[in-house]
């Protein structure tokens, strides 16, 4: 039987453009799923002219499509409420569909995460601040709460005064007068217990059973393949599988029914947070493009570290996730950048390594080896949103050698290229869904 999924997922560091993809696509879906994170992701869309940043709600609402939270996510309510508020403000009906599994996020998370990273100094990931850490690290412990627990204020009660009290043990061995009122944390989490319990029900069932119907499913990534908890670089990563590999973790939906993965990549490279970056340019061509793409964190507003794009490691992110199609986003950023760099490869002690080092200790020490491309001009946004509507051949000729060299190297098809923030500045090259 052919299933009619896709998934969308970020092969770098992250903010590769995930959003505005899976907004187009889900043009002709059925239902969008998240299925890792919380609201460390920042999901920008443009639909009708009006931008969306998301945290945690999937990028199909705005097209009102069926949206579903995945057992594999952390949740923290008063964000996810928030969110659905806005949405509702904008006249946005809400289809919403929430896993009674999927953990949920406390305050002494946020305060764990924010005292966790000082304590680890040059090992701290440069973390959200968002208690993503923290939440995985109980539902991994199991002494995380879920769900289930939160909209039932019995359970929620019980559970929430036993883990209150770990958590003001390990967070008063930092702080030693920090006190905790864990009657206050009941009322508030109790009144978004009730607020979400509509919602909240066993997600894998519904979704297996939408499958088999036929429906058309998205499952959105959020972060990016490398800054997976097991296939990324660690400790210099989130705390869950932001690839194709967590799909079935985070939704009970089985490998075989999930179809072509569709790895995001941008022009360039970008990541926030610590840990090397080979290709990273501290120069002002790093500036030049930082401020062309308005590279600043959608969640922190942090200034993004910015690169050459690095093939190197996007193969290895290929291949653990099975990637045959790619989309490359913020093309038109790399205007007037004459000459671009691709990444090809690296140097370790003076050899040319075969494959791409996982451990941060030795990428530290790696050398990228780059080939050399020509520019193209700057052009205005209706110039680069005409180009859109003309199709891939009236791309300008040094972009398409760019691109050409990007599919050569990486062995895969393109199947979307993005010059522009908006739906309307994508060219695709290939259709899913029909
Ligand atoms: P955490 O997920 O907040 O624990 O942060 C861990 C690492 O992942 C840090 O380097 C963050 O900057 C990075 N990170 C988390 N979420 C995102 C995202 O959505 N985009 C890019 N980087 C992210």
């Amino acid at each position: 039987m052919r299933y009619n999924t896709v998934a969308v997922i970020g092969l770098s560091w992250g903010d590769e453009g995930k959003g505005k993809i899976t907004d187009f696509l889900a043009q002709k879906a059925d239902i969008v799923v998240r299925y890792q994170g919380g609201n460390n992701a920042g999901h920008t869309v443009i639909c009708n002219g009006i931008k969306y940043k998301f945290r945690l709600i999937p990028s199909g609402a705005p097209l009102e499509k069926e949206i579903i939270i995945g057992n594999g996510c952390v949740i923290d309510p008063k964000v996810l409420l928030s969110e659905m508020e806005n949405l509702s403000k904008l006249n946005k009906k809400i289809n919403l569909k929430i896993s009674s599994t999927a953990h949920v996020i406390f305050p002494f998370h946020q305060i764990l995460d924010e005292l966790e990273e000082k304590k680890k100094k040059d090992y701290a990931a440069g973390t959200t601040k968002s208690g993503i850490g923290p939440t995985y690290s109980d539902k991994a412990a199991r002494w995380g709460l879920r769900l289930f627990d939160l909209i039932h204020p019995e359970i929620l009660k019980e559970k929430l005064i036993k883990l209150a009290k770990i958590k003001k043990d390990i967070i008063n061995s930092y702080i030693s007068d920090w006190k905790l009122n864990v009657d206050e944390i009941y009322e508030e989490y109790y009144n978004y217990g009730q607020k979400l319990k509509p919602y909240v029900i066993n997600t894998a069932f519904y979704l297996n059973q939408q499958i088999d119907k036929g429906k058309k499913i998205i499952f959105e990534g959020a972060q990016g393949a490398l800054l997976g908890i097991d296939h990324g670089m660690y400790p210099f990563g989130t705390s869950s599988n932001s690839n194709a590999l967590g799909i079935s973790a985070g939704t009970g939906v089985p490998p075989k029914k999930i179809g072509p993965i569709i790895g995001v990549i941008k022009a360039y490279t970008s990541r926030v947070g610590a840990g090397p970056l080979v290709t990273e340019l501290n120069n002002e061509i790093g500036d030049k493009i930082r401020t062309q793409g308005g590279e600043y964190g959608t969640v922190t507003g942090r200034p993004r570290r910015i690169g050459w794009i690095d093939l190197f490691n996007l193969k290895y992110a290929i291949m653990i996730n099975g990637v045959e199609d790619i989309v490359i986003t913020l093309l038109d950023v790399l205007e007037d950048i004459d000459p671009l760099k691709i990444c090809i490869g690296y140097e370790f002690e003076e050899e040319e390594l075969e494959s791409w080092p996982i451990q941060s200790e030795l990428l530290e020490k790696c050398n990228p080896i780059y080939k050399t491309y020509t520019g193209w001009k700057k052009l205005s946004r209706e110039e680069w949103s005409e180009i859109a509507k003309n199709g891939y051949d009236n791309l300008p000729k040094e972009m398409k050698t760019y691109i050409n060299a990007i599919k050569e190297e990486l062995k895969v098809n393109i199947a979307m290229l993005s010059i522009g923030p908006s739906r309307e500045d994508t060219i695709v090259l290939k259709d899913y869904f029909d």
